[in-house]
């Protein structure tokens, strides 16, 4: 338990766990509610989701069932693509805290680089967090390019960039370049979808620590410095997919899960979604 409560230091200070549960495709009602009291009782403290899901208004409902103290929960959600714009991502921001039933989110993201209005969207998370309605806030599937011209053109720096990372997509220097600039990175898909359980590599490295193939995908992602938020409905691998923290790769491991990379991506290009 105490493990799972490990977290980071944004730039700004606020501390966010290395690990969260993912909600994408969790139906909203009662299997996203299950879902989400059973990871917070599996010691999980921070949660995934974001406008298109929707499934926020039972993620609010199992926070609330969960007895937990709103302060120890990290709540994350995101504006969609259609709602972008300065108006209507203020808009978006206000339905979002509706639906969770909270009156603050601790990261707000940017779910997609939408070409044109992404920079209007920012100011309006700008002020979001100036206003103190979100304790960080952050983008989503932004390229260095991407990155560049916000950077540029910003008043408050993003916090967090939440991308496509696995050991297929080792996307390295967007990880360098967020880093550099004080960007913690966070991976969507650690699991592949689950596809790591297929991986040689990563089964034959489990061996060694008497770990899971996900486990050694989460924990190399963990060492590279980077948050990870992976799904499941199951209760045996929510608790498989946070024993993570007891173990530690060796530099010879960490290189040889690199080198595995193929650039794949399972969800859309950023720069051409
Ligand atoms: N920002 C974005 O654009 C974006 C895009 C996609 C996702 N996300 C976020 O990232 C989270 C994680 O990504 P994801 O849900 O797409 O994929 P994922 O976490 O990589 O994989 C989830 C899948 O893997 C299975 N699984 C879970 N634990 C497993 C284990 N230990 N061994 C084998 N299979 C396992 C799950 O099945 P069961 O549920 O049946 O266990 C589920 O089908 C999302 O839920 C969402 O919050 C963000």
């Amino acid at each position: 338990m105490e493990a799972l409560s490990k977290s980071t230091v944004l730039a700004n200070g606020i501390r966010m766990p290395w690990l969260g549960f993912g909600t994408y495709k969790i139906p909203d009602g009662k299997e996203v509610e299950d879902a989400v009291l059973s990871a917070l009782e599996s010691g999980y403290r921070s949660i995934d989701t974001a406008e298109l899901y929707e499934n926020e208004k039972g993620v609010g409902r199992a926070v609330r069932s969960s007895g937990l103290d709103r302060k120890d929960i990290f709540i994350a959600t995101k504006v969609w693509n259609t709602n972008q714009g300065y108006d209507e991502t203020l808009k978006s921001f206000d339905r979002s805290l509706k639906n969770l039933g909270v009156d603050y989110i601790d990261l707000y993201l940017i779910h997609w680089p939408v070409k044109v209005r992404y920079q209007e969207t920012w100011r309006a998370l700008e002020r979001i967090y100036r206003d103190g309605l979100a304790r960080s806030i952050g983008v989503s599937n932004f390229t260095v390019g991407h990155l560049e011209i916000l950077l540029k053109n910003c008043e408050v720096r993003p916090h967090v960039n939440q991308v496509e990372f696995h050991p297929f997509l080792f996307q390295k220097d967007l990880l360098d370049y967020c880093n550099r600039n004080d960007i913690r990175v966070e991976a969507w898909r650690p699991l592949l979808r689950g596809e790591v359980s297929e991986i040689p590599l990563l089964c034959e490295i489990g061996g060694r620590y008497r770990k899971t193939p996900a486990q050694i995908a989460l924990r190399w992602l963990l060492q590279l410095g980077i948050v990870v938020i992976p799904k499941s409905v199951r209760r045996e691998r929510m608790i498989e997919n946070s024993r993570i923290f007891d173990f530690e790769l060796a530099d010879s491991e960490m290189n040889s899960i690199g080198s595995l990379n193929r650039n794949m991506r399972l969800g859309p290009d950023p720069d051409s979604f």
